[in-house]
């Protein structure tokens, strides 16, 4: 039985106690990745990782993983290896793929094309706020992979078709932290991840998770979150059917100025109007 995945330097691997717990990083610079054994075959052999920068290690002191990845600790993975190293660019582009995919997969879910209505609807309003295309791109790519974090949500809360307890709400209440945490083992998606960390911040600084108001909250995370909003009304959610467009509209419009940034919500109305709702 192969229980190492891989078999890095001595002192650039950690191991995996019985508690979950992955020791010490040491002085490792910040460039460098970690890669955490998340998933076993039959066999035992190491089929999937969770992969995050080494920063969200503390130095010196212990983390359990669990408060990392969101998941349960599994006890066969303990006295595994985590690979610490560097990452190469052609696993970045693949990681940001699997990322979409990821992402695809949460919108199966709930059998909606969520995170790409949004892109579209974040792709629009940028464009009409006459944003620089490098802007528009990184709005629209944070749009799409702004709920990647519900994958660490236990799929049962993702498709409850009953109202949600509030154990259950703080749980998804960390996805946006959760998608942020995704983000880091690329250093290209280092904007992306201010505007999907702050995709259910509220204008009047009510949102989640950092109470951020007004101009704190980053202008992509402000066009991102009227855009969200859309297009989770009008497809619904397991715990909620649809409203119409119009309604939807007036919803924008009624949440403008506490959950919304105004300037925001007067483009999407412009562009619902010359886009007929779609
Ligand atoms: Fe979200
Ligand atoms: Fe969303």
């Amino acid at each position: 039985m192969n229980r190492k995945a891989y078999k890095p330097h001595p002192e650039e691997s950690l191991v995996l106690n019985k508690q979950g717990d992955a020791g010490r990083v040491e002085e490792q610079s910040v460039s460098v990745q970690v890669m955490i054994p998340m998933e076993l075959d039959p066999k035992m052999r190491v089929i999937g990782f969770f992969a995050l920068d080494n920063e969200e290690l503390p130095e010196g002191s212990q983390k359990n993983l669990n408060e990392i990845t969101g998941t349960p600790f599994k006890a066969e993975l303990a006295g595994l290896t985590v690979f610490v190293g560097p990452v190469v660019q052609n696993l970045q582009d693949n990681y940001i793929k699997a990322l979409f995919s990821l992402a695809d997969s949460i919108d199966r879910c709930d059998q909606s094309a969520h995170s790409q209505t949004t892109a579209l609807w974040s792709r629009r309003i940028a464009q009409c706020m006459q944003l620089s295309s490098e802007e528009v791109e990184e709005i629209t790519l944070a749009a799409r992979l702004h709920d990647v974090g519900k994958a660490v949500v236990p799929r049962e809360i993702l498709v409850k078709p009953g109202p949600l307890s509030e154990n259950e709400w703080s749980i998804i209440r960390h996805h946006a932290d959760y998608s942020a945490t995704l983000m880091d083992p690329s250093p290209g998606l280092k904007n992306i991840k201010l505007i999907v960390l702050a995709h259910h911040e509220y204008y009047n600084g009510c949102g989640y998770p950092r109470n951020l108001r007004g101009e704190e909250i980053p202008q992509g995370a402000r066009i991102l979150a009227v855009a969200d909003a859309y297009s989770t009304m009008t497809t619904g959610r397991a715990y909620r059917p649809p409203i119409s467009p119009e309604q939807a509209k007036l919803e924008l419009m009624r949440c403008s100025g506490t959950q919304f940034d105004p300037e925001v919500v007067k483009v999407m109305i412009k562009l619902l109007g010359r886009y007929q709702f779609f």
